[in-house]
């Protein structure tokens, strides 16, 4: 992916240990195609060389706001006026004190206080002792930071390089990445709680055996994701699958169908969104053997019988909030052949204004896919894409339907 393509970034380190994961950070966001100036305090250069840093970036690093090299002498100016934003990883208890006053005593903060405010976003990745960031000074600054339009990209937890335990560590290289990749997509699903549900069923037979089906999760976790992107508060209710829960996103493990029912009803009382995108099994065992079911001589097989799982989408699809236009119900559909055909009979036998095609063969646990959405008003289609990118086309489009159903001309 190259999801910060075009962007140009100035990465401002201050005085913390944390400094080291500031390197790794650096190569990370020029992966993913930005284009990163560092400009490092004194204190910074204590904990890290600039020489590392203009390794990895390619560019020299500024550390001086009296630096010669710029014509018009004036870093400060020249720097933040390129920038599509300001990202100071890590940022120390006493940059972040410097920064709400206002103060200006060297190249960074200079460059803080005479960026064009509503055009050049500053995020601000604190990291510190965890009784420094406990402390009310630190509390305090942090919330005016903010009220004075700064991001604050928050702070990890855990064993510290004091030795020891507790929050205000700075946040990984991979989560800040996510944190900034997540801060340029456009806000469409601001103010919305999304519900996602995911991956496959877990159907037990008995304690060791059950039946389940080849979802990856994948598509559901990259709705998720890019919810979250947009804007969204957004409860994913997972099946079992060995994926990373996307950052922000609040994850509810579940096995059976059965429980994703109970999750997925108690998540939607609070929803405004419903994306069903989890393969949940039709059928589940009519009874769970307590023990192991052994082979025995006979030669006679054990026969199972089956009963039919609720069907979860059209459940809530039924529920008065969703009646009401409270609740916009997306559903999914994998199907073999015929997709146009499939998707628009299901889309009215489901009760859901949108319905989402695509081929299941095709799509189950790969990386990329293809989309058919079928409305009311017919079909449109999102080309092959990687899943991640599908799922912020569909974002944006469910993100249209949703207002208009919300706002009826
Ligand atoms: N779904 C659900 N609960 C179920 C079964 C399905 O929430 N018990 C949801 C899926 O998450 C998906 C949609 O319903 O959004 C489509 O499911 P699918 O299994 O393809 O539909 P079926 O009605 O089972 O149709 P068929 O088996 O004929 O393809």
């Amino acid at each position: 992916m190259n999801d910060l393509a075009g962007k140009h970034i100035v990465l401002g380190l201050t005085g913390g240990i944390a400094c080291y994961k500031a390197a790794e950070l650096c190569r990370a966001l020029i992966k993913e195609g930005a284009t990163v100036q560092v400009v490092m305090t004194e204190a910074a250069a204590q904990f890290i060389t600039p020489v590392t840093l203009q390794a990895l970036s390619n560019r020299t690093v500024y550390d001086s706001q009296w630096d010669a090299r710029e014509r018009n002498n004036m870093p400060h100016i020249n720097l933040s006026r390129e920038a599509d934003a300001i990202l100071i990883a890590p940022c120390s208890a006493d940059f972040m004190a410097k920064l709400l006053h206002g103060r200006a005593d060297d190249l960074l903060s200079l460059m803080c206080l005479a960026r064009p405010i509503d055009s050049v976003p500053l995020l601000v990745a604190p990291a510190m002792n965890r009784e420094m960031w406990a402390h009310p000074a630190t509390q305090r600054n942090l919330a005016q930071l903010q009220a004075d339009g700064a991001t604050l990209l928050g702070v990890g937890s855990g064993f510290q390089a004091c030795g020891e335990t507790g929050d205000g560590r700075m946040l990984e290289p991979q989560e800040l990445l996510q944190d900034v990749i997540a801060f340029f997509q456009p806000k469409v699903l601001a103010g919305e709680h999304v519900l996602v549900t995911a991956g496959p069923t877990f159907e037990a037979i008995d304690p060791v055996r059950g039946i389940t089906n080849l979802s990856s999760g994948k598509m559901g976790f990259a709705i998720a994701r890019a919810a979250q992107e947009a804007g969204a508060t957004v409860t994913l209710v997972a099946g079992p699958v060995h994926l990373p829960t996307p950052r922000g996103v609040q994850r509810v493990d579940v096995k059976s169908a059965a429980n994703m029912l109970v999750q997925a009803v108690d998540s939607a009382g609070a929803a405004t969104i419903f994306v069903a995108t989890a393969a949940v099994a039709d059928w589940r065992p009519a009874s769970t053997a307590e023990q192991k079911i052994k082979k025995d001589a006979s030669g006679l097989l054990p026969a199972l019988e089956f009963v039919e799982n609720t069907d979860i989408l059209a459940t809530i699809a039924q529920s008065p909030r969703a009646q009401s236009g409270a609740l916009y119900c997306v559903g999914f559909a994998a199907e073999s052949h015929d997709l146009l055909q499939h998707a628009t009979a299901k889309r009215i036998r489901k009760g859901v204004p949108l319905l989402v095609g695509n081929i299941g063969p095709a799509t189950f646990g790969q990386d990329d896919n293809a989309l058919l959405l079928v409305d009311a008003d017919g079909a449109t289609e999102i080309a092959r894409n990687d899943k991640l990118t599908l799922a912020r086309r569909l974002v944006a489009e469910i993100a249209q339907r949703r207002k208009a159903a919300a706002n009826p001309a």
